[in-house]
């Protein structure tokens, strides 16, 4: 399926198509390969992945609410060196550019295994999660912080000739500031958004519904917000912006290419239908033939502003 007119560039990044997995929600592409062949996608970004394997959180990890989901798995993952050497040979085969999505409990372990990645053949990008809500250390913190943010990027940026991508968090009062913190540092890319903050509690047992009380909630109920922060991104940055959050169909991804994102990733909506992103890209090509564009570029950004177009 190498479809017409879909090639999108991301800075250094060349992708077939728009259309990426997003992190967490497509495990290290084994898991869906009976589903989805993964040369089919424009990229293919990995659970995140820290220097040393990590259990996560305690269960229950995942509470479904209204138009999405609750998770708080906290970074579950075989560790860099077991996806270095168990995963990455796997997934070199295909023809996709893999996005390995890293994620350290210090600056120090940010650089090393950025450092640790840049020397392996297969990978196209990192996308550095300062992102995750769902676990005590590191995570959002750094995502938070415009300062932090900087820094980290700095770090990875210093230590890999690999394109980066930072992915931001939601949970801040004005994301633009973190997003040009990141620009400013040395970030090729942005995506966003990461889940947004909630819970969920038991009235009978008057528990919460996750072991780790919070957690972070993702899937089409957070979709409005997500646009909106993309399409606010989109005007603070020069860098290319990568939408996601509660994308599950042509119609919702097409909405943040309008909005300005050059590329998409689908997350929850994979666990619902593993086939998603297949669709979507094949939706995208209709939608080109159906109003006469000859390439998304020409979908991208291309939000009309006028007074009387509030539909
Ligand atoms: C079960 C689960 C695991 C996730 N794991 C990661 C992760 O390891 N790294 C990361 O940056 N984002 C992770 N995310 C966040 C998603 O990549 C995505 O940013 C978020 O779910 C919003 O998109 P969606 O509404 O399409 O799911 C995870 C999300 C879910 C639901």
């Amino acid at each position: 399926m190498n479809r017409q007119g879909l090639a999108v560039q991301l800075g250094p990044l060349q992708l077939k198509n728009p259309v990426m997995v997003a992190s967490g929600t497509f495990g290290y592409g084994q898991e869906y390969v009976d589903m989805v062949r993964p040369d089919l996608l424009g990229a293919l970004v990995v659970k995140g992945i820290s220097l040393e394997p990590r259990p996560g959180n305690p269960p229950p990890r995942i509470w479904e609410t209204y138009g999405g989901m609750l998770n708080a798995i906290g970074l579950q993952n075989v560790g860099a060196r077991v996806f270095v050497e168990e995963k990455l040979p796997w997934l070199k085969t295909f023809a996709v550019p893999v996005i390995v999505n890293i994620f350290g409990n210090t600056l120090e372990e940010y650089r090393s295994l950025a450092a640790m990645l840049d020397g392996c053949p297969g990978i196209a990008a990192l996308e550095i999660n300062i992102s995750c809500p769902n676990v005590k250390a590191g995570g959002m913190v750094f995502g938070t912080d415009p300062h932090m943010v900087s820094q980290v990027v700095a770090m990875v940026r210093s230590a890999t000739a690999l394109p980066i991508i930072t992915k931001l968090t939601p949970n801040v009062t004005d994301i633009t500031v973190t997003a040009r913190a990141a620009e400013q540092a040395g970030s090729d890319a942005l995506s966003l958004i990461n889940t947004i903050s909630g819970m969920a509690v038991n009235v009978e047992t008057r528990r919460p519904r996750l072991a780790n009380v919070v957690g972070g909630l993702s899937g089409p109920a957070i979709k409005p917000i997500a646009l909106r922060l993309v399409w606010q991104v989109v005007q603070a940055v020069s860098i290319p912006v990568i939408g996601l959050g509660g994308i599950s169909s042509t119609e919702d991804a097409l909405e943040f290419l309008i909005a300005g994102a050059r590329a998409i990733q689908v997350g929850t909506a994979n666990f619902v239908n593993p086939r998603i992103t297949l669709e979507i890209i094949e939706g995208l090509q209709t939608y080109l033939q159906r109003h006469g564009f000859s390439h998304i570029n020409e979908v991208i950004g291309s939000l009309q502003l006028s007074e009387s177009s509030t539909d």
